[in-house]
């Protein structure tokens, strides 16, 4: 389905802060109604030493001093997909702020590959029920008075969706900046051809939209960016600007991604995310851990 499920409308402009974490090139973002104080936070990070099995939240504490200097109220915490690269920040600015905690549907079909994955036990959820609202194609919902449209776009993961606010879409891990191309699609439930179609949609968008990426990696030495547009990735983007066709793109990303390295967050950020950005249940002593599947990804 290439068609868009909503009314685009360019004149409304959000006022978008993005937030650059350098061990993993996330950016996370808030958004803010132009006309009231609401806010939302989109795709934060929990910041974790792997090797030392320790977690802080420098990140997130950052993301929460800007919202209280700037005296927001926090309405919504987005996530675009269920990241493999690092681990949500937001329930814990959930905790500190309020707001309710969104991602797509598919959230179950990567609940229930990674629950297989880690061997979980019954008492983790497979229907979603970490999450305050899960949403479809063409849902919407309000950030103070400005309404965001979300349609899925799969691909890269199941649940992958794309939150689009007045002339700001929030495209998660579909498209990277015009010289990085597009995200990898060999994830588990992870498609090349899907990724294809779902990236049309987004290149539908008017021109002018401006598009907002959660990674960035700084191709050929360049600084790190963020924002750039539809009319550029059209015409720019290394992957699949400028008509590229759906079987080259797939030809391309299918021999890509055989050369790629699994993230080295997958295994806790995947433990993490699919529980809504919680660690996993305390064991019978108090602690808590994480697995590790011995040739199990
Ligand atoms: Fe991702």
């Amino acid at each position: 389905m290439t068609t868009i499920p909503f009314t685009t409308d360019l004149t409304i402009k959000p006022e978008v802060t993005a937030f650059f974490d350098a061990p993993t090139n996330t950016i996370s973002y808030v958004v803010k109604d132009p006309n009231s104080m609401a806010c939302a936070v989109i795709d934060s990070v929990m910041d974790i030493d792997y090797a030392a099995g320790r977690i802080t939240y420098d990140g997130a504490d950052a993301i929460i001093a800007y919202i209280e200097q700037h005296q927001l109220k926090l309405e919504w915490l987005i996530e675009t997909h269920v990241h493999a690269d690092h681990l949500s920040g937001a329930p814990y600015i959930q905790g500190k702020l309020g707001g309710k905690l969104g991602i797509g549907e598919n959230i179950k079909i990567v609940q229930e590959t990674f629950g297989k994955v880690f061997n979980e036990g019954t008492e983790f959820q497979r229907d979603g029920s970490q999450f305050d609202r899960l949403f479809t194609d063409g849902d919407s919902y309000q950030i103070g008075g400005l309404t965001v449209h979300v349609m899925h776009t799969p691909g890269h993961t199941p649940a992958c969706m794309t939150h689009v606010a007045g002339d700001a879409a929030f495209v998660g891990d579909t498209l990277f900046m015009p010289d990085g191309g597009s995200a990898r699609a060999d994830f588990p439930g992870g498609d090349a051809r899907t990724l294809y179609r779902s990236i049309q949609r987004v290149l539908s968008l008017p021109r002018e939209m401006r598009l907002f990426m959660c990674h960035d990696y700084g191709p050929n030495g360049r600084e790190i960016q963020w924002e750039t547009t539809v009319g550029d990735e059209i015409d720019h983007n290394i992957h699949i600007g400028q008509g590229t066709d759906e079987d080259s793109f797939v030809a391309m990303r299918e021999a890509r991604d055989a050369t790629l390295a699994m993230p080295k967050l997958i295994i806790p950020a995947l433990q993490v995310n699919m529980r809504a950005g919680q660690l996993p249940p305390k064991g019978p002593d108090g602690k808590t851990y994480l697995k590790v599947p011995v040739n199990g990804l």
